[in-house]
């Protein structure tokens, strides 16, 4: 892996399989952006990254993708520098949280493993298009399998009651395949190779969310079992290969669903669903239109 003069961004980059995905591009001479939500858990982690690798080119970004107007706060102040954009991992997340909503009014699972992503992406576009060839990746999950049977139901997002957290976590991590799908095919044409995947089982922060719902009684459990999982070095392989594998490009891998390690592998109906994908990105453009203005966009799809 080389990634000389590259630019990246990998949101949840001070934690986790973020962490390592950040710390490895660093490593192999990318300028990275950590786009974290909290200044105090990310500048350690660009310090570490900065001494674990010797290298200097390690930034915080503040992105809060609970607010959309934190995500559009943190695409203009990185386009404002006016720098390229080769690697964008939308890695951040969140899983089986207690029912909230986000500071504009989304169901947060949704509002932050999708919609934050959604717009982030959209306000890069035509920056990650310029830098061409570069690459989008989205990190999903193989729980994208307990989507209710319709996939996405949109018109029940936002009821308390209408599913569990786990079946929140699930619509979102459908929704960041069939956003990788719809997206790829918009990118018909360009040097962008837009892929999604599922990391693996790691052992990472992820379970907050589970003990958050259910308590720490949890812990003792969640420690047990997590004997069996991935380490976050090995977590981070299959998206650290979806962004800077020469194979991605050499086989045309595009619009694909990864699973570890590197392994393209076709995802459930749900999955492939275009009818679906494309009603999300609709469903997704007009929420955000809606909150933001309809000229959020404008520059997008130049
Ligand atoms: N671990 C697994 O077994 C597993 C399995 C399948 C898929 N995944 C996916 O892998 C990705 C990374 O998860 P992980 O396992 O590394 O979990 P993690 O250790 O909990 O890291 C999650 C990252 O997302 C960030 N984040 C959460 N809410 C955010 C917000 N509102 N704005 C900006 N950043 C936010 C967190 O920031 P803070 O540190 O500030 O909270 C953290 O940096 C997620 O998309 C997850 O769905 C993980």
């Amino acid at each position: 892996m080389l990634c000389i003069f590259l630019v990246a961004i990998v949101t949840g980059g001070n934690t986790g399989i973020g962490f390592v995905t950040a710390r490895e591009l660093a490593r192999n001479n990318a300028h990275v952006f950590i786009a974290s939500r909290s200044k105090d858990r990310a500048e350690p982690a660009v310090e570490l990254i900065k001494k674990e690798t010797k290298k200097d080119a390690v930034e915080f970004l503040q992105l809060d993708l609970k607010s959309l107007n934190s995500v559009k706060r943190a695409a203009e102040t990185f386009l404002a520098r006016n720098l390229p954009l080769h690697i964008l991992v939308n890695n951040a997340g969140i899983a089986a949280t207690p029912f909230e909503k986000t500071s504009d009014g989304i169901q947060d699972q949704f509002g932050v493993n999708h919609i934050g992503h959604f717009l982030f992406t959209l306000l890069l576009l035509p920056t990650i298009k310029a830098s061409a060839p570069s690459r989008i990746v989205n990190v999903s999950s193989m729980a994208y399998t307990g989507a209710p049977p319709a996939g996405i139901e949109f018109e029940k997002l936002n009821d308390p009651n209408a599913y569990t957290s786990f079946q929140r976590y699930s619509q979102s991590k459908l929704a960041n395949i069939l956003f990788t799908i719809e997206l790829n095919k918009r990118l018909s044409g360009t040097n962008v190779y837009c892929n999604s995947l599922h990391p693996g089982v790691i052992k990472t922060e992820i379970t907050r969310g589970v003990v958050a719902n259910w308590g720490t009684w949890l812990n003792p459990i969640i420690s047990i079992m997590s004997l069996f999982f991935l380490s976050p070095d090995d977590g981070a392989l299959t998206q650290l290969y979806c962004a800077t594998s020469p194979e991605i490009e050499e086989k045309n891998l595009r619009g694909k669903y990864f699973v570890p390690f590197g392994e393209v592998i076709e995802p459930i109906a749900q999955g492939k669903d275009e009818e679906l994908a494309k009603k999300l990105w609709d469903f997704s453009e007009n929420l955000i239109k809606e909150k933001l203005g309809d000229d959020i966009f404008s520059k997008s799809y130049a």
